[in-house]
């Protein structure tokens, strides 16, 4: 379905990759690396085997050209990341681009400038994916976080040049392909976090896929609600009250079995968390707040964890950010990064919140795949087709 990086001959081509440098920023400085790492495996590979490689990329959302999100800073950290010296062309097209790669040598690699200081990007415009590719030979994308985006760099590149798939996307559509398409069963789902209603086709392809799916995070608190439970002062979304009941109904006629909480961890509000309990959720009082499911909602996903054979997470359980309702995101993590040491389960995390909560656990993370996207991870969970990966499958391309 995709030309991957064994069928191609990079020695003395000029290789454009792209990647994805939206990397989180601080004062300045890249402050996770785990999205430069990923895509490492790509370039060294093509750069050992004799290719100029240019990595292109957006950083943040600029509406022309922003000082602040340079990729220069990037650039520098992905020096450090490869090992390896890496130039910068302070534009993506025109003479500063074209400068810049013209003074590589085999195995030499560069960044251009941001893409989205260009209209055309954004705007998936052909005449500017002309100009980028005027200066080379062979495209390949290894940014399956921005497959969601129909932007020149990703949809109209595959179009001028001969495409390929790097090697982290190849590997993350494996892994999602594998939950998705015919996962190993028992197969389970967690999903968290704070809206039902941004959550809910995901949630509605979900229970149509997965034996069992666990909900936390503040989302829960609907589905509770949709139950007769009272939820004293928490956050729910009532309007979407009738979306939860239609999930629930959905479940029911798959044969999906539905995990909500049966205890949660309450306290008056977030500042007051040296005052959390936990509490049956028959027994919420009308100032509790619940901020995280209970010890006993966590044994209960935990043995259901032990039973799966496939697991795909989204979305802390509870306001991981705030002690002590990080406890049970933590004890789900070590739950699955134990099943998988074992090699007793499959496991797929992904999403922002996710990734970074994972961060947190205090333990190198065991899981067999975690992916670095956010909104194209929930477009994929979604079921959607992904415009970027549909631009490298081979019959879409002209070549
Ligand atoms: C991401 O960080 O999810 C990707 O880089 C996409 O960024 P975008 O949402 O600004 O398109």
């Amino acid at each position: 379905m995709f030309d991957t990086l064994d069928a191609l001959q990079p020695k003395s081509q000029c290789v454009f990759v792209r990647g994805d440098l939206n990397v989180p920023m601080i004062r300045g400085r890249v402050a996770d690396t785990m999205r430069l790492e990923k895509l490492s495996s790509t370039i060294h590979n093509l750069s050992e085997r004799g290719g100029r490689v240019v990595v292109l990329s957006h950083l943040g959302r600029p509406n022309g050209i922003v000082h602040s999100l340079s990729l220069l800073p990037v650039a520098k950290t992905l020096e450090r990341v490869l090992g390896k010296s890496v130039a910068f062309a302070e534009d993506c097209i025109g003479a500063k681009a074209k400068t810049t790669i013209e003074r590589l040598r085999n195995g030499d690699i560069c960044v251009l400038e941001n893409l989205r200081f260009h209209r055309g990007e954004q705007n998936n415009d052909i005449a500017f994916a002309s100009k980028l590719a005027e200066n080379a030979e062979i495209y390949v994308n290894d940014a399956f976080s921005v497959a969601h985006r129909n932007h020149a760099s990703i949809c109209a590149l595959p179009k001028i040049l001969p495409a390929y798939i790097g090697i982290n996307m190849q590997r993350e559509l494996e892994a999602l392909k594998k939950f998705f398409d015919n996962p190993e069963r028992p197969v389970m789902a967690i999903v968290g976090g704070a809206k039902v209603s941004s959550k809910a086709a995901i949630l509605e392809n979900l229970v149509k896929k997965v034996d069992v799916l666990a909900i936390g995070g503040s989302m829960a608190n609907v589905f509770l609600y949709a139950n007769n439970i009272h939820i004293g002062s928490s956050l729910c979304e009532r309007g979407s009250l009738s979306l939860a009941k239609s999930i629930l109904r959905l479940a029911k006629d798959n044969a999906c079995q539905v995990l909500l909480p049966q205890d949660v961890n309450v306290a008056p509000s977030l500042k007051q968390s040296e005052m959390a309990s936990t509490k049956n959720v028959k027994h919420i009082a009308k100032d509790d707040c619940i901020f995280d499911i209970g010890r006993a909602s966590c044994l209960a996903i935990i043995a259901h964890i032990e039973m799966s054979k496939t697991i795909l997470w989204n979305g802390p359980l509870g306001v991981f950010e705030v002690e002590p309702f990080h406890a049970t995101t933590v004890q789900i993590a070590k739950a699955i990064f134990a099943q998988t040491r074992r090699k007793k389960l499959i496991s797929v995390v992904g999403g922002g919140d996710t990734v970074h909560a994972l961060s947190k656990v205090g333990e190198k993370a065991t899981v067999t795949h975690i992916s670095t996207a956010g909104g194209a991870f929930l477009e994929w969970m979604q079921g959607k087709t992904l415009p970027g990966v549909l631009a490298l499958s081979k019959p879409q391309r002209c070549r």
